[in-house]
């Protein structure tokens, strides 16, 4: 049999991860959340008391580990913005690049991210871009985050996710090296209307299709 390898790339809180951590699953491939090894990488500049877009951010890079990926404080608003500014870097995306790649080894893997369809497996399976409006990604960030759906300010603060996320699509798209971008021969899947189910159920259908 072939090796498998799927690329689910797409702007943030779109609904890569779900969607990839269960086509993983179902497919009975392992997952890799490419964002962590961006966050990972930023966070561990923020702790050394370092500026994310200015010092040796690929030495940083190139000690992140697997194991650094399940700590617990990537999700934050600094982190967002840290793992953003590491991610504009050329030499911080050449050392992550065999990091990727070996993750997919023999048999293959699930990756999310934003240039796993262009950059890192150009020859990938099949590939996936999962979109949103900003306004329906940045209810369900909101959401995520546990929010008190009776806030009175409810609406300000969904506008304020909004804004970040909206900012830092467009840095991601607007970088030179790896930006965020839909490859040509990938399958967009607007997730606007659809609930976790229903998007996997359209994703198993596409990778049926293809293999
Ligand atoms: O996907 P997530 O929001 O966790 O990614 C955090 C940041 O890492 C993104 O805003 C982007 O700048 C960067 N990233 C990237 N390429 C990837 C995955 C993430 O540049 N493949």
């Amino acid at each position: 049999t072939r090796r498998l390898v799927i690329a689910v790339d797409g702007p943030a809180a779109a609904g890569k991860g779900t969607l990839a951590r269960r086509l993983a699953q179902a497919l009975d491939l392992p997952y890799l959340d490419t964002g962590l090894l961006y966050r990972a990488t930023g966070r561990r500049m923020i702790d050394a008391g370092l500026d994310p877009q200015h010092a040796p951010a690929e030495t940083f890079a190139a000690s992140v580990g697997l194991e650094d990926l399940s700590r617990t404080d990537l999700r934050v608003p600094e982190v967002d913005r840290a793992a953003s500014l590491v991610a504009a870097q050329p030499a911080v995306r050449r050392v992550l690049v065999d990091v990727q790649r070996r993750f997919a080894g023999e048999h293959g893997a699930v990756l999310d991210g934003r240039d796993i369809g262009t950059v890192i497996f150009p020859d990938a399976t099949v590939k996936l871009f999962i979109t949103a409006s900003a306004r329906t990604r940045a209810e369900r960030r909101w959401e995520q985050l546990a929010s008190d759906p009776h806030a009175p300010d409810r609406a300000e603060q969904i506008a304020r996710v909004e804004q970040e996320i909206v900012a830092r699509d467009a840095a991601d798209s607007s970088r030179s090296t790896a930006p965020l971008c839909m490859a040509d021969d990938a399958v967009r899947i607007e997730t606007d209307t659809l609930d976790a189910d229903e998007v996997l159920a359209e994703a198993l259908r596409i990778v049926a299709r293809m293999t």
